[in-house]
């Protein structure tokens, strides 16, 4: 019997935005409220929110956004109870065993920000693995947050600079930075927060100080495509003016600028 040829498939169609970030930072919140809902265990329910990761990589990087970090399990997330912390950790390896060669086709590099000693040796040679093959992908940057906390960030910065022995007069911002686990990166200019929380939860504290903020009530593993288009328009409407004033139709603000970018229809 012939088989109907398969329609072609649909272009994407991408949005027409005044600005994109170079710089989106997820908080990936509700995992357990959308198990809860569903009669699921908060397992299952961090188990969707791995599954939405892809998603939400695949649809930044075709709108160009060059780097993506994601929250993935904050300092402070040990106090969780014993069983949800070993199934947080437990989800790495299997991600990215299953993840890796895809994204890595698509030009993802991934990074790990945070510490990683905690975790079995097994999983942080996979996660050094992942870093090492896909180093020299340029596409989309993605950090995944992982026994992260911002102050820790910062006062491993202090300790990286006291032990190098920089003196007081040379450290300015720029050299900061460059001792953050960002170092090189942009800052932030997108802070997303899933399942309607407004708090930062020390979340990249000094990269994030003139981010723009954005808040759903959307539930992390719902978090689609049509989602993260309404965060970039909401982002691409904001005036961002970085502390400074407009006067006659320029923008004095403090050496800081946000892209200009315009996204396109791209096929
Ligand atoms: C918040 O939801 C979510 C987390 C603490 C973890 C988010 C982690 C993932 C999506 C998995 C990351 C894993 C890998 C491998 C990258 P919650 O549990 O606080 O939800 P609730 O506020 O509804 O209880």
């Amino acid at each position: 019997m012939r088989q109907a040829a398969r329609p072609a498939a649909e272009p994407v169609r991408l949005l027409e935005l005044a600005q994109l970030p170079r710089h989106v930072a997820i908080i990936m919140d509700g995992n357990g409220r959308w198990a809860q809902g569903r009669g699921l265990s908060r397992q299952a329910g961090h188990r969707a929110g791995v599954e939405n990761i892809r998603r939400a990589i695949e649809t930044l990087a075709r709108y160009e956004v060059p780097v993506l970090t994601l929250y993935a399990f904050s300092t402070e997330n040990w106090s969780r109870p014993k069983r949800e912390v070993n199934a947080l950790i437990r989800l790495i390896g299997p991600f990215i065993e299953r993840e890796l060669k895809s994204l890595h086709e698509n030009g993802v590099r991934l990074r790990h920000i945070g510490h990683l000693d905690p975790l079995s040796p097994n999983v942080r040679r996979r996660v050094e693995e992942a870093m090492e093959l896909t180093k020299g992908n340029d596409r989309i940057t993605v950090n995944i947050a992982f026994n992260y906390g911002g102050r820790q960030e910062i006062l491993d910065a202090v300790h990286k600079i006291v032990r190098d022995g920089v003196p007081a007069g040379r450290i300015d911002e720029e050299r900061f930075a460059s001792y953050l686990d960002t170092a090189g990166l942009p800052e932030v200019d997108l802070v997303i927060r899933t399942a309607g929380e407004q708090r930062l939860s020390n979340f990249l504290l000094w990269q994030t100080a003139y981010a723009e903020y954005y808040s759903t009530p959307t539930f992390w593993p719902d978090f689609g495509v049509e989602e993260i288009e309404r965060a970039l328009t909401a982002f691409s409407r904001r005036e961002r003016r970085f502390g400074g004033v407009e006067e006659n139709g320029v923008r004095r603000a403090n050496g800081r600028r946000s892209n200009g970018r315009r996204g396109g229809a791209k096929r």
